[in-house]
């Protein structure tokens, strides 16, 4: 069975980045059954959507509001992201917890969110390097996921992708076992199992093993999925 290749720009990319990524993107995906999910900045979702329509991959923003419309100036709702053709919201991102303090409560009702507008929550979940040296890596990061997940959640509309925070965009990952043990454990932490994605400096050097594990449905890329050889090589993976 394929993988679910996320593809995470963050707040990078444009409309020229884009020109040169999509005749790679078009050729890796005409060699895959993986899934590939390519999450951009707003501003490119309407004109990526268009682009890539005739193909299987799906458009998923990084983020969104948990109301469905009303007096949130610069914020963009669910309804909206669906009405535009996004099939996919990442919602709880370490940088969105960390950097625009959003807590569990406010992850959950975001999915909530996704979830009424009829799409699949791309939700993070992840343990500081604080937390993983005192062994309570897993502990947190289920109790996170408990508290995350609202009661619309099911295996067809979301996703878990765990991602250590200590790991994100810097080069270091858990080591293989680290990431079976975690994986184990989220896979067992729900009444009926969800897909389950890593993130965290995934490469082309290292997509080819983290994808291979137990409980390992896919990846989510943040830093090489910018680069397009990179990029090709995990989806191709
Ligand atoms: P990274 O980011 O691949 O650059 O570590 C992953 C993410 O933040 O989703």
């Amino acid at each position: 069975m394929g993988k679910i290749i996320v593809a995470n720009w963050k707040m990078n990319g444009s409309l020229d980045f884009i020109r040169t990524f999509l005749p790679s993107l078009k050729a890796s995906l005409a060699t895959t059954s993986n899934q590939v999910i390519i999450c951009p900045p707003y501003p490119f979702l309407i004109s990526l959507g268009m682009d890539l329509k005739d193909t299987p991959t799906q458009l998923g923003a990084q983020n969104c509001h948990s109301s469905p419309h009303g007096a949130f100036t610069g914020e963009v709702s669910a309804p909206m992201l669906a009405d535009i053709g996004c099939e996919a919201v990442i919602v709880g991102h370490s940088e969105r917890r960390t950097q625009f303090e959003e807590n569990d409560a406010l992850v959950n009702a975001k999915v909530s969110a996704v979830h009424a507008a009829g799409m699949t929550a791309i939700v993070c979940v992840g343990e500081s390097m604080g937390v993983r040296e005192s062994g309570q890596a897993i502990g947190t990061v289920t109790k996170q996921l408990h508290a995350s997940l609202p009661s619309s959640t099911n295996p067809q509309n979301t996703i878990i992708a765990y991602e250590p925070i200590w790991s994100i965009g810097t080069g270091m990952t858990p080591i293989l076992e680290e990431i079976i043990e975690m994986h184990q454990a989220l896979h067992g932490a729900t009444q009926t199992p969800l897909s389950l994605l890593y993130g965290g400096s995934v490469t082309d050097q290292n997509a080819k093993d983290i994808l291979s594990l137990p409980h390992v449905d896919g990846v989510l890329v943040g830093g090489a999925s910018l680069k397009i050889e990179s990029f090709q090589k995990i989806v191709g993976s």
